[in-house]
């Protein structure tokens, strides 16, 4: 049988983007030639806040359509120390995220086997979620103003918006990821005391698609309490599901309870597979370390290991998992982990594993 092919878009971007894509790109070339089921072909698009620099646009006239011919994409990070972090968001994430209605942001978070939890009792196993982001509208749907700029009567507006349709699917979505796994548990987010219109919304809704569900247990907290429960009680979460805003932040904050951000994984999906997903590591551009080739790659691998999923290699996403939890157990990491290795040495260790996975 033929290898099943897969044409993948680049877009390593800002700061360490290009440093963790470039090893994420390795393990990815690694796995396929050792798999022999797939191969993947890769396309480098070089939009970043350089070429927004030079040119005045992250994306060029035409780049949409051409990202559309690919299976997926491959993002780093954007943003970088003279550009507003707001221009660089809007300009190329949300640009990407938002026309393919990539509304479903899943952020998976774990402690590896080999790593530490900050917090003293949690150990693997203990802290096992997938936090569904809400990534079409809420707080970041871009409406609101500014006026009388400057004055001491200044006026800024940020609308959140929230649409029954939105949320619905959103909701629908988090169901079903929650259905297919072992706890079955979904607990939605909200701040349905303070914020009474939209918010009041998503937990009606919540309680609507749950009657679809009726394996999956729900479970409802308050955004505030949620952060206490994330760092108390980590064994009583699974599945979760929040705004745009909250769900931004709360996954955060998981990625540092499992140890760092530098490992966790972001896929923004479009579950219509109308548009092809986008997947990143969860971390930005990290300025404070861009070049010293110190930038933890583990986000970036996991990221191609929910890419492979999403594409239904699921066998070569789980070989890839097994290989980066080996090389965390033999302490080859980097100094967010408390290891002294390079990136190149991570990616090393993390292909020869590959090669003996087969
Ligand atoms: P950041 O994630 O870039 O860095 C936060 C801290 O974590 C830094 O100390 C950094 O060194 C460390 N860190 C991040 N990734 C790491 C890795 N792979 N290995 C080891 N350490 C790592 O967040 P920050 O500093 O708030 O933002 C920097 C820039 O990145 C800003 O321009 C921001 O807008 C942008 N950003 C972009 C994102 C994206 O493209 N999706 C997401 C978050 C921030
Ligand atoms: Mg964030």
């Amino acid at each position: 049988q033929h290898p099943k092919p897969y044409s993948i878009a680049c877009i390593p971007a800002d700061g360490i983007g290009p440093e963790v894509i470039a090893a994420g790109v390795q393990v990815l070339k690694t796995l396929s030639a050792a798999s022999g089921s797939f191969q993947l072909s890769f396309t480098d698009y070089d939009w970043s806040s350089e070429t927004y620099k030079k040119t005045g646009q992250y994306i060029p006239a035409g780049g949409l359509d051409s990202l559309k011919a690919h299976d997926a994409i491959l993002f780093g990070a954007v943003g970088a120390p003279d550009v507003p972090d707001h221009l660089s968001l809007w300009g190329l994430r949300l640009a990407i995220c938002q026309p393919f209605q990539q509304y479903a942001n899943v952020r998976p978070t774990r402690i590896l086997r080999g790593t530490e939890s900050p917090l003293r009792k949690a150990a693997p196993g203990d802290l096992d979620w997938v936090i569904v982001r809400e990534n079409s509208e809420g707080e970041y749907a871009g409406q609101g103003g500014r006026s009388h700029r400057g004055r001491a009567w200044e006026t800024a507006t940020e609308v959140s918006i929230f649409t029954r349709a939105a949320v619905e699917r959103v909701m629908r979505f988090a169901f079903e990821t929650a259905r297919g796994r072992p706890r079955k548990t979904l607990t939605y987010v909200t701040k349905s005391n303070a914020q009474r219109n939209g918010m009041v919304m998503w937990d009606e809704i919540a309680l609507e698609v749950a009657r679809e569900f009726p394996d999956v247990k729900v479970d409802k907290m308050l955004v505030d309490a949620m952060t206490c429960r994330m760092v108390l009680q980590p064994q009583s979460l699974d599945t979760i599901v929040a705004t745009n805003l909250h769900a931004d932040i709360l996954s955060d904050l998981a990625a540092a309870l499992a140890g760092s951000i530098g490992i966790a994984p972001t896929s923004n999906l479009d579950p219509t597979r109308e548009h092809p997903s986008m997947f990143e590591p969860i971390h930005g551009s990290a300025f404070d370390i861009t070049g010293k080739g110190v930038a933890n790659p583990v986000g970036t691998f996991w990221t191609a290991a929910e890419m492979l999923r999403w594409l239904g290699e699921e066998e070569a996403a789980d070989k890839l998992m097994e290989c980066i939890e080996k090389v965390c157990e033999k302490k080859i990491v980097t100094r967010d982990l408390g290891g002294e290795a390079t990136t190149k040495q991570v990616t090393s260790a993390v292909c020869e594993e590959i090669k003996q996975a087969y």
